[in-house]
């Protein structure tokens, strides 16, 4: 699809999540020795090689999209603050994506919170960061909460996300570059 034939609130749209990552992409993925940008596309390379629909790839894509919209310092966690990326990141992507891109971005925090109470195996994969954060977003869920959680349509989408995103803290590696998922941008927005 060539841009004349966007609606223009689309083509807007790609403009301003480019331009995100262009100006804030620089910064450091939380305590990690990579760049949100690289953390970004590497997670969604991921899902485009998981087989993902472009909705998947989108959300993986995005799912930190909170950390490009405030200005907090990238530590953060370190001075004990949560920043809330996964809602704030929400809030901007539900008036724009419908809930296939939404929802796993606004659940991934809670997939860990998931992943920790009901796979023993999973904390011991987290990063120290993640785990510093962890603590901060509430720790392992209550069986109270991960029953609520596995009834939420987008949980499985959500953990799968964070599966891309623990995975996706690879220094130096090569990855599609930004303007490689504009087409997947385009057809998430067609879609939602
Ligand atoms: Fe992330």
């Amino acid at each position: 699809m060539s841009d004349s034939e966007l609606p223009m609130e689309s083509v807007q749209i790609v403009a301003e999540i480019l331009r995100l990552f262009r100006e804030r992409g620089d910064s450091e993925y939380g305590g990690e020795s990579i760049t949100q940008a690289e953390h970004a596309f590497q997670a969604a390379d991921l899902a485009l090689e998981n087989g993902a629909d472009s909705t998947l790839v989108v959300a993986a894509l995005l799912h930190d999209i909170g950390h490009l919209l405030h200005n907090l310092p990238d530590d953060a966690p370190d001075q004990g603050v949560d920043d809330e990326h996964e809602e704030l990141g929400g809030r901007w992507l539900e008036k724009r994506f419908g809930p296939a891109v939404t929802e796993p971005v606004r659940l991934h925090v809670a997939a860990k919170r998931y992943m920790c109470a009901s796979d023993p195996e999973y904390y011991n994969l987290l990063s120290e960061p993640s785990r510093v954060s962890l603590a901060l977003q509430g720790g392992p869920m209550s069986a109270e909460e991960v029953a609520e959680f596995e009834r939420n349509p987008f949980h499985e989408a959500a953990v799968r996300v964070r599966r891309w995103d623990d995975e996706a803290k690879i220094v130096d590696k090569v990855t599609t570059p930004l303007e490689g998922f504009v087409e997947h941008i385009e057809r998430a927005l067609a879609l939602s």
